[in-house]
């Protein structure tokens, strides 16, 4: 049975009821237009042990926006994402309204970390505390005992799971592998906006990062090498990074685990990827 709440102290209230009556609180924050990647998270969160509800929160967070992009155009198809949440078994949604969120006068921030400057928030200045803001907000309305997050977005996963840490928040960050697309594209409410020509080019992007991979026992710099090469090959695709770092995107390591992330503009749409690496 699924209910949904827009008022953020209703939320707190039934929350706290149900811990109160034993229930663990899984919490999969997201902005709407849920596609598989989404309900892979969600099935993630009615997985989790223990007596679960599950919490899908709705809200296309302003804050992370930049001026040039796309926060009107963002898709809000909400009786779609509520008949999704219906149909994977959420128990919870909260659809905030910005005037619930960031009423007036609402003006303060998390400050993230130095790793917010990098990767993406060198393209999208502001954007990871505009993140870091709206997820402190969810963990503190909702009170999760558990909250997922998608591999798709490795920096913001590897950022909130440090500001849980850093701020104490009183629940565990889990990381959940990215869903794709046959041909390799890691779903995203963004690829909708792909002509038919862009969307058949887009997943020279994921084969650069999975052929970057395949070649890792010859070292990183082979690994970026191959991945750059592939890359290349679609003239259409104008590479923004492409970077080998440690799991928590600290600098490339010589060995063991890794990262290769990249991001791309296609005609107007960014897509971003990641692999896990082992050097
Ligand atoms: P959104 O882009 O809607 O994504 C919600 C969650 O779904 C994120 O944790 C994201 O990493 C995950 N996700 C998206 N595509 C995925 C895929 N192909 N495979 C696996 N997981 C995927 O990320 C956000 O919203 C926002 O920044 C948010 C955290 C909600 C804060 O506003």
């Amino acid at each position: 049975q699924l209910t949904t709440h827009r008022e953020p102290a209703q939320l707190t209230a039934v929350t706290r009821a149900l811990r109160g009556a034993g229930r663990k609180i899984v919490l999969v924050p997201t902005m709407g237009a849920l596609h598989e990647g989404h309900r892979e998270l969600i099935r993630h969160a009615r997985r989790v042990p223990g007596a679960v509800v599950t919490a899908v929160s709705i809200f296309v967070n302003p804050l992370q926006f930049g001026p040039d992009e796309d926060l009107e155009r963002y898709p809000r198809p909400l009786e779609d994402d509520l008949e999704a949440c219906r149909e994977e078994g959420v128990e919870l949604v909260f659809t905030p309204g910005v005037e619930h969120m960031y009423p007036p006068g609402s003006d303060t921030r998390v400050v993230a970390n130095a790793l917010a400057d990098e990767l993406e928030g060198a393209v999208r200045p502001g954007h990871f505390a505009g993140v870091l803001t709206v997820v402190a907000k969810l963990f503190h309305i909702v009170g999760p005992d558990v909250a997922l997050f998608g591999e798709k977005d490795y920096q913001q996963l590897v950022l909130i799971r440090k500001m849980a840490h850093d701020l104490d928040f009183p629940l565990a960050v889990v990381g959940v592998p990215t869903v794709r697309e046959p041909d390799g594209l890691a779903l995203s409410s963004r690829n909708a906006y792909l002509s038919p020509d862009h969307r058949a080019r887009a997943a020279t992007l994921a084969r650069a990062l999975t052929e970057g991979a395949s070649v890792s026992a010859r070292g990183a710099d082979a690994v970026l090498e191959r991945a750059r090469a592939v890359l290349a090959t679609e003239p259409a695709l104008q590479v923004e990074y492409l970077e080998l770092r440690d799991p928590e995107l600290g600098p490339t390591p010589a060995s063991g685990r890794a990262r290769l992330l990249a991001a791309a503009r296609l005609g107007g749409t960014r897509l971003i990827d990641n692999v896990p690496v082992q050097l």
